[in-house]
């Protein structure tokens, strides 16, 4: 008699085992399909992401609602913005067009695709950037000579492009350009076949006359910052797409700070146009170092519809 009552419940037992290990693989299964659907990473990866995070705990229906909770659903939350750089009629057919640089890259190729993110992605925050320069900014070559600033060349026949290195009244590395995006002209307005979303947040760089800023974050001495960052952390926005004009200096430089700031970043030269090869290939090399996701406008429609997750975004999020 004790002998069956032992085997039956042993009998119980083991199946009740069975029954559980199938919750658990449902359970981790669901975890690892939405996980999939999410980040658009493929299901061998995800496993691996899995397995690295479980280390040598067991897998239980717990461990399957915290992976949901601590990886999942601070991923699916994230607060995303989108940031439009410097996108004014002066970049595409004024006085320093960026089309006009070696790279052959024409910004007007960028507009539908950016367009299309503006008009049919949602975004928790979209920011516009201007360059906004004093009639007397010191990037502009009309202006190298005036008696408020010095440079470091006795040479008089300074050209468009030449860099100098500026001693008063800041000491300042500084590229020379035509006059452009002068505050208030009508080539320091965004582009008019950019499509301007309502609620949208500006921000205006460059405006102290000795000091340039490509970042829409701070000037290129790091000295004074714009608004840029206190009004997306108020927002409470976590990851920036970042498209706009000049791919290799003003979108590279806005990169570059976010991720300093500690945003996660990513970047989508199809809807930017960049003036010179040599510097975006060095731009994309730093993209890479320093973990901004390169990604396609159709990439960055699905992050917006939450549908896919750069890989350096979800590294920096969870460790993994
Ligand atoms: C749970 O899923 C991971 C990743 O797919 C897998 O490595 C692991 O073996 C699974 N565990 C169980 C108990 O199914
Ligand atoms: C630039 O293009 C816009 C839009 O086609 C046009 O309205 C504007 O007159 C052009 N500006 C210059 C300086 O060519
Ligand atoms: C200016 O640029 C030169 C060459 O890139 C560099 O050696 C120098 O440190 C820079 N100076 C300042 C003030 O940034
Ligand atoms: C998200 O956007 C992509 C790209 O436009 C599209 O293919 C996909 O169907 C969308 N997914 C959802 C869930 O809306």
């Amino acid at each position: 008699m004790a002998l069956v009552a032992f085997l039956s419940s042993m009998v119980q037992s083991a199946s009740c085992a069975t029954t559980n290990n199938n919750n658990i693989l449902a359970a981790n299964r669901t975890i690892s399909e939405k996980f999939v659907k999410l980040t658009g990473i493929s299901a061998g990866k995800t496993e691996k992401l899995m397995e690295k995070w479980i280390g040598n705990r067991p897998w239980t229906p717990e461990t399957s609602s915290q992976f949901d909770s601590e990886i999942i659903e601070p991923l699916k939350n994230l607060r995303i913005a989108l940031l439009v750089v410097d996108f004014q009629n002066d970049f595409v057919n004024g006085s320093l067009k960026i089309g006009d640089g070696d790279a052959g890259q024409d910004p007007l190729e960028a507009i539908p695709k950016l367009n299309n993110l503006l008009e049919n992605s949602k975004w928790d925050m979209i920011v516009y950037t201007k360059d906004w320069h004093p009639p007397n900014h010191i990037s502009f070559l009309s202006q190298a000579y005036d008696s408020d600033r010095k440079f470091d060349r006795k040479s008089e026949d300074l050209k468009v492009f030449d860099s100098v290195l500026f001693t008063e009244p800041f000491k300042t590395n500084q590229t020379l350009y035509p006059d452009h995006c002068i505050q208030n002209s009508e080539g320091a307005e965004i582009y008019p076949d950019i499509s301007i979303i309502p609620d949208s947040t500006y921000i205006l760089k460059g405006t102290n006359p000795y000091l340039d800023s490509y970042s829409a974050f701070n000037d290129n001495n790091g000295k004074d910052k714009t608004d840029l960052e206190e009004i997306l952390r108020n927002n409470g926005i976590q990851a920036v797409v970042i498209a706009g004009l000049a791919y290799d200096i003003c979108v590279k430089f806005t990169c570059l700070d976010a991720v300093r700031l500690n945003f996660l970043s990513s970047v989508i030269p199809e809807c930017s146009a960049g003036l010179l090869k040599n510097s975006i290939i060095e731009a994309e090399k730093e993209f890479a170092d320093s973990g901004v996701a390169i990604i396609s406008a159709e990439q960055a429609q699905k992050i917006s519809n939450r549908s896919f997750i750069p890989e350096e975004w979800i590294r920096k999020l969870t460790n993994l």
